[in-house]
């Protein structure tokens, strides 16, 4: 599995970066950290619809089911009918005891790294969380987690958890700056 942006970041941080600004820096690393934000792992759960998408082409969720109330699907037809606790690789089925759909407020398909990035910023969008809050959601969060240990025939995401909470933590030390598009 490729390192994610660990060289970069220690250049970074080992004062190569010395004639940028912390924007330019937080920048940068906001970019690396995007490898992760606009994987279909991330992605397929915070559709632009009411319905989550599948596969690293991100198609629309076969059989077609939406996100009811709460995320967790329809009263008749909760995610969990097929979504267990773990993965069920011989069915290719994806699980986590907490598997729902990210709510409206935090759609990520079809919006800029940018336009994510201020969104996630935002305590009117992001279910209320500050920065510290943010990195402990992308670093320890569970459901997170899951992108990284998908199951058989899907594509992890990037690096590892802890790289990426790594990228997040050092974009917040620099100031968390979005980039512009
Ligand atoms: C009737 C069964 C069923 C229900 C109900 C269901 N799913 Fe799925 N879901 C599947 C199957 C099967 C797959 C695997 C398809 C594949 O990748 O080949 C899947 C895959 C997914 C994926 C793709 C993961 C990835 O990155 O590849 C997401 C996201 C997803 N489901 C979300 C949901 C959510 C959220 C709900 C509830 C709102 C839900 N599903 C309800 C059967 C279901
Ligand atoms: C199985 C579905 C699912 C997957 C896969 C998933 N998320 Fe989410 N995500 C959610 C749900 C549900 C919430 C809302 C949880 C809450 O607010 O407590 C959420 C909220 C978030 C938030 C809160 C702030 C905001 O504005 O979005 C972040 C950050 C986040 N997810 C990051 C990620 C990253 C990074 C990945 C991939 C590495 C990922 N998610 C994969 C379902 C998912």
């Amino acid at each position: 599995m490729r390192a994610l942006g660990l060289a970069l970041l220690a250049c970074l941080l080992a004062g190569g970066a010395a004639a940028q600004t912390d924007e330019a820096v937080a920048i940068a690393i906001f970019r690396e950290a995007g490898k992760v934000l606009q994987h279909p792992r991330c992605l397929n759960c915070h559709p632009a619809t009411d319905r989550p998408t599948q596969t690293d082409t991100m198609r629309p969720h076969q059989p077609r089911i939406v996100r009811g109330e709460d995320g967790h699907g329809p009263a008749g037809l909760p995610c969990s009918t097929c979504h267990h606790k773990a993965n069920f690789d011989p069915a290719r089925v994806p699980g986590h005891p907490e598997w729902h759909l990210a709510p409206r407020s935090m759609a990520w398909q079809g919006k800029s790294l940018g336009a994510i990035c201020v969104q996630l910023k935002d305590k009117e969008r992001n279910g209320g969380r500050d920065l510290p809050g943010l990195l402990r959601h992308m670093s320890e969060d569970s459901l997170v987690g899951w992108a990284w240990a998908p199951g058989a025939g899907r594509t992890p995401a990037p690096g590892t958890q802890e790289e990426f909470g790594a990228l997040i933590r050092a974009w917040i030390d620099n100031g968390a700056h979005c980039p512009t598009e």
